[in-house]
């Protein structure tokens, strides 16, 4: 369904019912890449699939976009869906999206799932490599950026037609979208003050073979966070839920249903 929101449509997803469960997508794909949880949680819970601003069916306005704009996005999509307060998974930029949703709207969030992600901003070398990737993007299009990203999305040992599933959903993606949240995840600020505050529960998931955010950063992630957990996903890299979605789904299912 599409709902108008903050001056933009915004393209959703909805599956299942009982305890609201958000799923924020990764750059630079869309809601798509959450199908294995769909099909193993939504009998369960009612799952809400957003494709962010500038991704998948959404409307791709101008960029930048910042994460709090995106964050303020998902707080006026639960608005329209009558949603007080959710369960938020989000993996990667997804990750960075739920931290600006929870510094703004700390009491709409009822538990925390961070995967393959980190609270800390770019440094200067990663924000002039992501000017570089959005200039990529606007001259060569979103396939450039597939052929670019892929290597480090996924482990070396990823199955080809996961690779060319993930390609796709890439490729659907427009140039000016991407650019956008390039530019605005360039000018994410430092959530790390965050954490030590947090008591809700919270989960961490991380792919054994992530290069992007390494098991050894989401383990710092873990002890800066009191009470969370993380759960290392085997043969899977940085975008672990559909690269092991077994393991992943197993430890997102136990966690959601230890807080249910
Ligand atoms: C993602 O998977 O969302 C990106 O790797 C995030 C980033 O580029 O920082």
């Amino acid at each position: 369904m599409d709902v108008h929101i903050n001056g933009i449509r915004l393209h959703t997803r909805e599956y299942g019912q009982g305890a609201a469960v958000l799923l924020i997508h990764a750059f630079p794909l869309s809601g798509a890449m959450w199908q294995p949880q769909v099909e193993a949680l939504a009998d369960d819970y009612r799952l809400i699939v957003p494709d962010l601003r500038g991704f998948g069916n959404s409307e791709v306005p101008p960029g930048p976009y910042a994460m709090e704009t995106l964050a303020e996005d998902l707080a006026a999509l639960l608005d329209v869906l009558g949603v007080p307060q959710v369960g938020i998974v989000g993996l990667s930029m997804g990750g960075y999206v739920a931290l600006a949703l929870l510094r703004r709207y700390p009491q709409r969030v009822r538990a925390l799932v961070l995967c393959d992600t980190r609270a800390t901003p770019d440094t200067d070398e990663a924000r002039a490599g992501r000017e570089l990737n959005a200039q990529l993007a606007e001259t060569q299009g979103a396939s450039a950026i597939a052929e670019k990203m892929l290597p480090n999305l996924l482990a070396p040992g990823a199955a080809p037609e996961l690779r060319a599933h993930l390609r796709q959903i890439i490729e659907r993606n427009q140039p000016q979208g991407i650019a956008g949240a390039l530019r605005g995840m360039a000018m994410r600020p430092d959530s790390a003050e965050l954490l030590p505050h947090l008591s809700i529960p919270v989960l961490l998931l991380v792919g054994a073979q992530d290069s992007l955010s390494p098991p050894a950063e989401m383990r710092t992630l873990q002890q800066a966070i009191p009470g969370s957990q993380l759960v290392e996903i085997p043969g899977a890299g940085h975008l672990a839920n559909v690269e092991n979605p077994a393991a992943f789904n197993a430890a997102l299912g136990a966690f959601l249903g230890s807080i249910a």
